[in-house]
């Protein structure tokens, strides 16, 4: 059985996973609550496994991490004649009622928002709320912060990925899926191959359970799934999170490359087995600082894309970052390089989520 998270103060591991959340809810809210043209009437914020609100040392849990992000926004919100609704789901009854508690106290009664807190199974709450969140003219935030493995079936992964204006982001024991592939109990939820995952490194088990997912997104869906790799001891844990928009997409990933500034995707050096000392030397500049494996591999492997005349237009280009687990500014110094280089004709090649609004002039690639 999980250890009780909240016994006890938060670990670094729980405190980096709680700060991706804040950061992503510090991006989605103002996109939701102050856009220019507004395409939905109400916001909802799911938080499934709520917890009590805080550790044992007062550190905020999710439930009041939403709140203390929401409140800022409520002005914008009403402005625009938008409802939000804060929706909690506990199954401890102890931790249900702790947080039911503090959060009629005053610091997060306050505000023209609507709050509901449940006392249920997870099942149970995600039934009785998915009518809400298939609402035509709802956005939803969904957060799943699980222990184990067990709740974010292929089913309730399909029903989410199927909503509109929804961006999610759910926790999962990653490693709990390496280490048990072919009990009967983690069969159940997972029809993974116990072969393919034995040739897996154990750090880098949450890459695969990321692209385990992203196999349940049928190929013609423009959908945008990442990860972040967390390790807690000899654990390995992650977050996935998933968008129908690229907008959403990049701004997770700059969440994550701002707390993991050297591949954007852990909170340890998932690619560190990978460094052999002659790539070491081979990737060398001449400050003798050496270039992260990853972003280079990346930028080496746009560059030949450029070069064979792979992308027509800017906006394949920006998909092709996002979707790779880059941010703009990594396919930059390639682009630069290319117009040095006569590859590339001289242009701006500006790559931002602009390039993905309906009727938005998209400029093409000019080649030499
Ligand atoms: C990882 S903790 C969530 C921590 C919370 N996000 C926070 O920041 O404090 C998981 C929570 O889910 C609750 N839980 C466990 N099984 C559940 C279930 N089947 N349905 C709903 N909640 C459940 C646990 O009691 C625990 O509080």
């Amino acid at each position: 059985m999980a250890k009780d998270l909240h016994k006890a103060a938060f670990e670094e591991s729980t405190l980096v996973k709680l700060a991706i959340f804040r950061d992503y809810l510090k991006e989605w809210l103002p996109v939701f609550l102050a856009a220019r043209n507004v395409y939905w009437k109400k916001v909802n914020v799911f938080d499934f496994f709520a917890g009590p609100g805080k550790d044992s040392i007062g550190n905020n849990g999710s439930p009041l991490i939403i709140v203390e992000e929401l409140l800022p926004h409520l002005k914008n919100a009403s402005q625009r004649n938008i409802s939000v609704s804060l929706h909690f789901n506990e199954n401890d009854k102890a931790k249900y009622d702790e947080l039911n508690n503090r959060l009629v106290s005053s610091d997060f009664a306050e505000g023209q928002y609507n709050k509901l807190v449940e006392n249920l199974d997870f099942k149970l709450a995600f039934d009785k709320w998915f009518p809400k969140m298939n609402d035509s003219d709802s956005a939803n935030l969904l957060f799943l912060d699980q222990y184990g493995v067990k709740h974010i079936t292929e089913e309730v992964f399909r029903q989410i990925t199927a909503l509109k204006h929804t961006d999610f982001l759910f926790f999962i024991s990653s490693s709990t899926i390496k280490r048990f592939a072919d009990h009967p109990s983690i069969q159940t939820y997972f029809n993974v191959d116990k072969a393919e995952i034995d040739d897996i490194p154990y750090h880098q088990i949450h890459r695969y359970v990321l692209s385990y997912y992203k196999s349940l997104i049928p190929s013609d869906k423009p959908y945008y799934l990442s990860s972040f790799s967390l390790r807690k001891g000899s654990n390995i844990y992650g977050l996935i999170f998933g968008s129908g928009h690229p907008l959403g997409m990049e701004k997770f990933l700059s969440t994550c490359w701002a707390i993991d500034p050297e591949r954007g995707e852990a909170n340890f050096d998932i690619d560190n087995e990978n460094i052999s000392q002659h790539q070491y030397d081979l990737f060398a500049e001449g400050d003798g600082i050496r270039k992260p494996n990853k972003v280079e591999v990346f930028e080496q492997e746009l560059e030949e894309l450029l070069r064979n005349k792979y992308f027509k237009t800017t906006k394949e280009i920006y998909l092709h970052v996002l979707s790779n687990g880059f941010l703009p500014r990594h396919a930059k110094p390639v682009i630069k390089k290319l117009i040095e280089s006569n590859v590339l004709q001289r242009a701006a090649y500006t790559l931002s989520s602009n390039l993905c609004k309906p009727n938005v002039l998209i400029p093409s690639i000019n080649y030499c």
